[in-house]
């Protein structure tokens, strides 16, 4: 699920919160005539199922992501576990005292105003910060106008920081791609991890990134645009077979040409590789 759509169910859940807590206070605190409390309950019962059937979602949603972190957790997201676990047996409770033990219901009041509280936060962390942020999401590219900023030092530690949350660093320091590629590929990881990796924490690492290659590999354009071929094919292609079936094949320019073509065709995505990457993979894959 899209962070934008993550968040938009997140404010349901936190509006749907509002309106049974302050429901039940009207009912409590100044009841009305049997019609009207009648209706207010039903609401009450609709907006508290609609509030507890979002928080399971979101929380098997967060377990999934959780679980497939490789590091260290932010402070931010693990007060957000926090919470969101505290909420359990909150709301489990609310619920059983409702259903099974009527002497104790005098309590219930105070249970809607607090799960409202632990909504509030989560919400707050969570959607709160995708909306403030949300303003810096678009597809981010190098402009003349950068080099005032960039800079490699800061390039360095911001993928060292940002990009082994979800891989290790060895699949970013392995890759070999053009300033083209990188784009693509940071703009992509930046769009995964919404909002945490900044407009411009992607301009300085397609700086950092593209240019340690340029280094790396010294003045020698072939060998780097070999590079950038060899990349291509170990991510793009690796998907349906095993790399060593392109590895044995020997072809001429032709031959790949329309290898990589019926290729493209199965994987069903005729965007599967840019005209610069399709260029790029054949030159490679003939002088490999
Ligand atoms: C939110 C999790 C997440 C973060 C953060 C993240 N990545 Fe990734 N990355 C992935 C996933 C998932 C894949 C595999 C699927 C894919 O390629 O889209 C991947 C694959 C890759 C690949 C191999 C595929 C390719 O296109 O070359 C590279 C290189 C890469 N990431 C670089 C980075 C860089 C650089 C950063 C930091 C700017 C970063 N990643 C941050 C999730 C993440
Ligand atoms: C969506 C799945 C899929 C992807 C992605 C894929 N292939 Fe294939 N590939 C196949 C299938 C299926 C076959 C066997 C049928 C055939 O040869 O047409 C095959 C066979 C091959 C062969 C052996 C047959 C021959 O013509 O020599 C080569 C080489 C090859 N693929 C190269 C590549 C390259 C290079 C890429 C990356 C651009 C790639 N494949 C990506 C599905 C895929």
């Amino acid at each position: 699920m899209s962070p934008l759509f993550n968040s938009s169910i997140a404010i349901i859940f936190l509006i749907c919160g509002i309106a049974a807590t302050f429901i039940m206070l009207e009912l409590r605190g100044a009841p009305k005539d049997r019609s009207i409390n009648a209706t207010l309950i039903k609401l009450h019962k609709i907006f508290g199922w609609i509030f507890m059937g979002i928080f399971l979602l979101l929380l098997i949603v967060m377990i999934i992501k959780v679980s497939g972190y490789k590091e260290e957790i932010s402070s931010r997201i693990s007060f957000h576990i926090v919470l969101s676990l505290a909420l359990i047996p909150l709301l489990g409770i609310k619920i059983i005292i409702a259903r099974r033990y009527p002497r104790l219901s005098q309590y219930l009041i105070a249970f809607g105003p607090i799960a409202l509280a632990f909504a509030v936060a989560l919400t707050g962390l969570t959607a709160g910060y995708y909306f403030m942020h949300s303003s810096d999401i678009k597809y981010v590219s190098l402009t003349g106008s950068d080099s005032k900023i960039l800079d490699e030092n800061l390039g360095r530690q911001v993928v060292n920081q940002r990009c082994n949350k979800c891989h290790t660093l060895e699949r970013v320091y392995r890759a070999v791609k053009s300033e083209e590629g990188w784009t693509s590929t940071i703009n992509r990881m930046a769009s995964l991890d919404a909002p945490n990796i900044s407009s411009f924490d992607i301009k300085q690492s397609i700086h950092f990134l593209a240019n340690r290659q340029k280094m790396l590999k010294g003045k020698d354009e072939s060998q780097l645009n070999k590079a950038f071929g060899k990349t291509i094919m170990e991510t793009k292609c690796t998907s349906c077979h095993s790399l060593e079936r392109i590895v044995q094949a020997k072809k001429g320019k032709e031959k790949w040409e329309s290898t990589v073509k019926r290729m493209i065709k199965y994987s069903g995505n005729p965007e599967y590789l840019t005209k610069k990457a399709k260029g790029e993979l054949i030159e490679y894959l003939i002088n490999k």
